[in-house]
């Protein structure tokens, strides 16, 4: 089930985020003493971050991970993980070890490993952060790919080959990416017309492959949606 929330602009829409990013990490801290929240990359998501270290909550109970990441060293600027630091946790007094950056700069196999070790302990999610690409991809799961959709699924997928640079990149597979208890896309400008009008269809674009029983909640702005 999509819950689809339009607001009048960009700005309107980071607003309604930091408030439901806000509010999950309350529930989550209040009924089991912590937040596992799983970031996005990409430029609506880095204007949500922009606005987190302004919130009031206990930080020392929130764990990061992220949705998908780049192979590239760890300080290069198009890295997620980067992005997420310059515009957010550089900021936010989160203990460093509860901040789990996919270590992409080791190669895909070596990566994909090592992440697939930290999720095993890890169980559900409380909240997934996610994107929408123009040609309907999330994370890094792009059409025609393998969307890690089936229950067999691993928790991982080394992607060699993306239709956006660079080509190597790690991604969260749509199965464990819909083990969590709410997921929120962020989509902002008229560049995403074209995959939401898509979506609301029904095909079957890679955004589409997520869901958890509570539904998916997407923001988006006018540009997005009209
Ligand atoms: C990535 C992102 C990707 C992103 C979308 C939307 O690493 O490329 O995780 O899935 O979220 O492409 O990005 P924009 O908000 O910049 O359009």
């Amino acid at each position: 089930m999509v819950r689809w929330q339009w607001f009048d602009s960009d700005a309107d829409v980071r607003q309604a985020a930091t408030r439901y990013i806000a509010a999950a990490a309350r529930e989550a801290i209040a009924a089991r003493g912590a937040f596992h929240l799983v970031l996005a990359g990409g430029g609506t998501p880095r204007a949500v971050y922009q606005t987190l270290p302004a919130l009031s909550t206990d930080w020392t109970k929130w764990h990061l991970y992220f949705g998908d990441e780049r192979m590239l060293p760890a300080e290069h600027a198009d890295r997620n993980s980067k992005m997420a630091h310059d515009a957010w946790l550089a900021q936010a007094p989160i203990p460093p070890h509860q901040i789990h950056p996919m270590p992409t700069e080791l190669g895909l196999n070596a990566a994909a490993a090592a992440y697939a070790d930290l999720l095993r302990g890890v169980g559900e999610f409380d909240l997934v952060l996610l994107g929408l690409g123009e040609d309907g991809h999330t994370a890094s799961l792009f059409p025609g790919h393998d969307l890690g959709a089936g229950e067999d699924s691993p928790d991982v997928l080394q992607v060699r080959d993306a239709p956006k640079p660079p080509l190597a990149r790690l991604s969260l597979s749509a199965q464990r990416l819909s083990r969590t208890r709410q997921v929120l896309f962020l989509v902002t400008g008229a560049g995403k017309r074209e995959p939401v009008a898509r979506w609301k269809n029904g095909e079957a674009i890679p955004a589409a492959a997520i869901n958890c029983d509570n539904g998916v909640d997407v923001l988006l702005d006018a540009a997005a949606w009209t």
